[in-house]
């Protein structure tokens, strides 16, 4: 099926575009009140994720708000360590935890690869149900977590952590650290290609905890196994080949390894600087971001002053996909990611003439 707007597809591939393409991470969320009122309905954050009907609703829901290039499927990150038996919980305020953590060799040895269709069958399904409500009007992104990110995750057990126990077991036992992500890389790779059969037209890896470390260690325990994942992906002679986003936050000085990994596009944090990554990164890969989250708590005239400044920033010519450079926050007024969609429709077009 061939999309009426494939700008986001055209940007990431650096072909020509009309106007700079915008999604923003997390744009089905809390700051939008039918989000909320349909999380109620599910029960909880996590019986929305693993119901593809009402998955399917929210996806769906910043759409019909606003005139985004782009869908995300609505799951998370850590409904692979769910699946492999560790027993999520989302607490208010406090964010995610397990019920067991993996912390040495013998809770490793027991975790096995989740099936994407018998354990994740609800990504799966959702992402068909959405592709087909979404018909050609823009492509559906699909995502995962990075095998180091959810390592963290994983061994800390919950988030909010100084990272000390993740970084312990790298340093004191690497060999059980690689295997943990070796496990990890085979139920990515396979939760992502299951995403993309489904449907996804685009993929991208949050490696959300992979610049808490040094470059030796970044290289070693988190971009390597990005690299396997993004090799499996993209063999050049697989027609189901779709573009990958590589996006670690504080990753700012690694770009140029990033971008030899083989993917398409590197989603950048707001303290990178979008004119110096491009020059950095030259033709090789599309650049997805950048704008501070916080300026969406400013005034619509300053959100547009700010667009500006990241479009003459990225200059001229394709290549360029806008984004946040995080999550949106919960705080944030829905009219001001109005103003921010405009911004970007209205400005970004002469810098594609
Ligand atoms: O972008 C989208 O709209 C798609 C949905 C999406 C969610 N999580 C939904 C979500 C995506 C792409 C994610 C990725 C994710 N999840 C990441 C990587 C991106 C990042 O933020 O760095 C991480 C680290 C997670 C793990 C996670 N999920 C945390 C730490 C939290 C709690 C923090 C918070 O914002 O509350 C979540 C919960 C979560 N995931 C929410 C949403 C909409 C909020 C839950 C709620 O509705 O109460």
């Amino acid at each position: 099926m061939s999309l009426i707007n494939d700008r986001l597809l055209r940007a990431l591939r650096r072909q020509p575009v009309d106007r700079t393409p915008i999604w923003i991470m997390r744009q089905a969320g809390r700051y939008l009140s039918e989000y909320r009122r349909t999380r109620a309905r599910a029960g909880s954050f996590l019986a929305l994720c693993q119901n593809p009907e009402l998955a399917c609703e929210v996806t769906l829901q910043p759409l019909q708000r606003f005139n985004l290039d782009a869908a995300i499927i609505f799951s998370d990150i850590l409904t692979i360590p769910d699946a492999m038996g560790l027993g999520l919980r989302f607490t208010d305020g406090e964010g995610p935890s397990f019920e067991r953590p993996v912390r040495g060799r013998r809770d490793i040895d027991r975790l096995g690869v989740p099936d994407p269709e018998s354990d994740l069958g609800y990504v799966g399904e959702a992402i068909r149900i959405t592709v087909d409500a979404l018909g050609d009007r823009v492509p559906l992104i699909g995502f995962s977590g990075s095998p180091w990110t959810l390592a963290a995750y994983m061994v800390e057990g919950k988030s909010g952590t100084d990272f000390r126990t993740v970084k312990g077991m790298a340093f004191e036992q690497p060999a059980d650290m690689h295997r943990l992500l070796e496990i990890l890389t085979d139920s990515v790779a396979a939760c992502l290609m299951a995403q993309r059969d489904a449907g996804a037209s685009a993929l991208m890896l949050f490696d959300t905890w992979g610049g808490i470390l040094s470059r030796h260690h970044f290289l070693e325990f988190s971009l390597g196994y990005m690299e396997r994942i993004v090799a499996r992906l993209n063999r050049a002679d697989d027609p189901a080949a779709v573009p990958i986003i590589l996006f670690t936050k504080g990753g700012g000085s690694w770009l140029e390894a990033m971008a030899a990994t083989g993917c398409q596009a590197l989603g950048l944090d707001w303290t990178e600087d979008l004119g110096h990554a491009r020059q950095r990164v030259g033709e090789r890969v599309a650049l997805q971001g950048n704008m501070d989250p916080a300026i969406l708590e400013a005034s619509p005239r300053r959100i547009r002053e700010e667009v500006e400044v990241l479009l003459e920033r990225y200059g001229k010519g394709t290549g360029h996909v806008f984004n946040l450079g995080h999550g949106i926050t919960p705080g944030v007024d829905p009219a001001h990611v109005a103003a921010l969609v405009e911004a970007v429709h209205e400005l970004s077009p002469v810098f594609h003439r």
